[in-house]
């Protein structure tokens, strides 16, 4: 039986619960201060591993520099230089990795695994992307949205339009959150998971945020402030290729789709883009695209993240 933990995790975006808008407002904070070269060492002397099953630019990076910024050490571990790519369990990982450093940062394919370290771990593990959610993205999401719209998410409306998966779990949920309405338009046999969609019908309840589904993307789109898509084809789902690209062949964002959203509408990916497929280059490119502010706050919403969590 692992042992009961006092520590915090960040597996699901709804760990950070009522901390979510105090770190939205200290990522706002930590990105002004860095501009301003304002930064206080908030992690110095903490150490951060960064186990990493699939490649990652931003997420990588992002962490590292962040960690680097706030006076902090990171290490970049491959499972295949880990014993844990020779049999070690994740298990004696958590357990050994606990001895040596501050938190865990992983990036798995599977949940399940993620689960078990951050079980094991005495220390927080963040959740750097699986198959079933994309936390720190959807944190940076909401800073980017909330950047643009002065702090006000209620009475906003953001459509998703592609894949029910790992990003688009992290969003209902961080939506329903913040109190800002999410309209969803997935392809069949595509749809998020039941589970993660109750889970954040629940948290919409109290915060009288709209959660929103639908199997036409126009039908997402119509009125929306922002329209925010994701790849067809997840890392590991490369054998499904030519099958999704199929099922999402109508699912692209493009100007013809964008026409109906709101003008001016705000456009979100969280990269990297497969230019032509799910979205073109003009709309990714366009005046209202936001997707660089977005990797660019991958940065500050890590740190907060951090800080709340070790700092
Ligand atoms: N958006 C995102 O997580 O990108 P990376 O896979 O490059 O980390
Ligand atoms: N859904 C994508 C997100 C990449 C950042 C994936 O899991 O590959």
């Amino acid at each position: 039986m692992p042992p009961k933990r006092t520590k915090r995790d960040l597996l699901s975006i709804a760990d950070l619960g009522a901390d979510l808008g105090p770190v939205l407002k200290r990522a706002a904070r930590l990105k002004a201060d860095r501009r301003r070269g304002l930064l206080r060492p908030s992690l110095k002397g903490k150490n951060v591993a960064m186990i990493f099953e699939k490649p990652s630019t931003r997420t990588r990076t992002s962490f590292e520099v962040g960690i680097h910024d706030l006076g902090g050490h990171s290490l970049y571990m491959s499972p295949k230089d880990l014993q844990l790519g020779r049999g070690e369990t994740i298990a004696d990982t958590a357990r050994v990795l606990s001895r040596y450093v501050d938190a865990i940062v992983y990036r798995a394919f599977r949940f399940q695994d993620e689960a078990e370290l951050a079980q094991w771990a005495a220390i927080p593990v963040i959740n750097a992307l699986d198959d079933r959610e994309h936390p720190c993205q959807i944190v940076a999401d909401l800073l980017t949205l909330s950047e643009r719209w002065k702090g006000k998410f209620a009475g906003h409306r953001l459509a998703w339009v592609g894949d029910g998966n790992n990003v688009h779990h992290s969003l209902l949920l961080g939506c329903a959150m913040v109190g800002l309405d999410l309209a969803s338009a997935t392809p069949e046999g595509y749809h998020p998971d039941p589970s993660i969609v109750s889970a954040a019908q629940d948290l919409a309840r109290k915060t009288g945020a709209t959660l929103t589904f639908f199997d036409q993307p126009p039908e997402a789109v119509r009125g929306a402030d922002a329209v925010y898509t994701d790849v067809w084809v997840s890392m590991g789902e490369e054998a499904e290729q030519s099958a999704r690209e199929k099922a999402f062949a109508g699912f692209q964002v493009n100007s013809a789709l964008l026409a109906g959203a709101r003008p001016g509408a705000l456009v979100l990916h969280d990269l990297p883009a497969h230019r032509g497929l799910e979205i073109t280059d003009e709309v990714i490119d366009g005046p209202t695209s936001v997707v660089w502010d977005q990797a660019e706050n991958r940065l500050h919403a890590q740190k907060a993240i951090l800080e709340a969590l070790i700092g």
